[in-house]
């Protein structure tokens, strides 16, 4: 185990030592979790390594800011990266190993294989990041086959990701059972993440709004409210909360298909990105039907 910072927990930065501490614990008959992340890591990160503790041996946390998610002028290069703060909040809670692959490895010289999905990454993130779930379901896909886990955590904060996983999974045969994790905020409702050092105190200020948008807007359909009527109603309070709005939606709960008008019929789940100055927010919430 080598080539890296001296860590507060076992880590990894290639493939080979990777697989020689899995097959190792897989002779022992450990049960493997496995939570994929970019690091910057938060309670939200924390929580499904917690998830993953819960019924797994041994868990591999992976952190891996993955260039083919992001486009040109995008935040790769400022993506914040503190390998060291991240393995350290891990051994606290108990997690076994970091996984923090080269990029070179993961994606060889002329490397041509990609994998693509239609159905759920249609709409949504696809459109104003048209690359980013071919990127997603790739480096997972390579993620999994590498780490061979028999569990992997996933959060609900990025829910199309989620379904786009699920189907992946079912769709490719991948040996491993998908877990979805509620998204941890901060107590005034602001979706945890990364990206939300970027906000300045105003903005943070602001950028609680939109749970309280998504909140108010699951309610309305929970209870019967006709569906573009309540989606008129959050797209015109999202337009006045912040500095742009990709999109504010109610969709299937399960296959994220738009919904007739009307009252909802089955499980929905209204999910919005905006942007509040530069920072571009994601957040959705679950609107059952009661
Ligand atoms: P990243 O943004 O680092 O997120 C890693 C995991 O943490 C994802 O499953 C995400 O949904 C989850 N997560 C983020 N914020 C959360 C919150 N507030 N509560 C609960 N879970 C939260 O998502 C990615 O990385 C990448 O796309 C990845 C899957 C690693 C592929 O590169």
């Amino acid at each position: 185990m080598s080539n890296g910072p001296e860590l507060a927990l076992p880590a990894v930065y290639n493939l080979a030592d990777l697989r020689a501490q899995v097959r190792q614990w897989r002779a022992d008959g450990l049960r493997i979790g496995f939570v994929p992340t970019m690091g910057a890591l938060h309670d939200g990160h924390l929580a499904l390594v917690k998830q993953a503790l819960d019924t797994a041996d041994r868990v591999i946390v992976s952190i891996f800011v993955n260039p083919t998610q992001f486009a040109p002028g995008e935040d790769f290069e400022s993506y914040p990266r503190t390998l060291e703060s991240d393995a350290q909040k891990l051994a606290e809670i108990g997690a076994h190993l970091v996984y923090s692959p080269d990029a070179g490895e993961m994606y060889p010289e002329g490397y041509v294989t990609t994998v693509t999905l239609t159905g759920p990454t249609h709409g949504l993130e696809s459109i104003s990041r048209p690359h980013f779930f071919n990127g997603v379901a790739t480096v997972v896909c390579k993620l999994l086959n590498q780490v061979q886990p028999d569990l992997a955590v996933f959060g609900e904060k990025d829910y199309q990701q989620l379904m786009v996983i699920r189907r992946m999974v079912r769709d490719l045969n991948l040996p491993v059972e998908i877990a979805g994790g509620e998204t941890v905020r901060e107590p005034d409702g602001l979706a945890l993440s990364s990206r939300n050092v970027y906000l300045n105190a105003n903005e943070r200020e602001r950028a609680a709004r939109l749970n309280v948008i998504l909140h108010d807007f699951a309610e309305a359909l929970s209870r019967g409210d006709n569906v573009a009527d309540a989606q008129h109603q959050a797209q015109l309070k999202a337009q006045t909360a912040f500095d742009g709005v990709d999109y504010v939606v109610a969709r299937d709960a399960e296959n994220l298909e738009a919904l007739p008008a009307g009252p909802i019929e089955r499980d929905a789940r209204v999910l919005a990105a905006v942007r509040v100055g530069k920072t571009r927010l994601i957040d959705n919430r679950a609107a059952p039907k009661t």
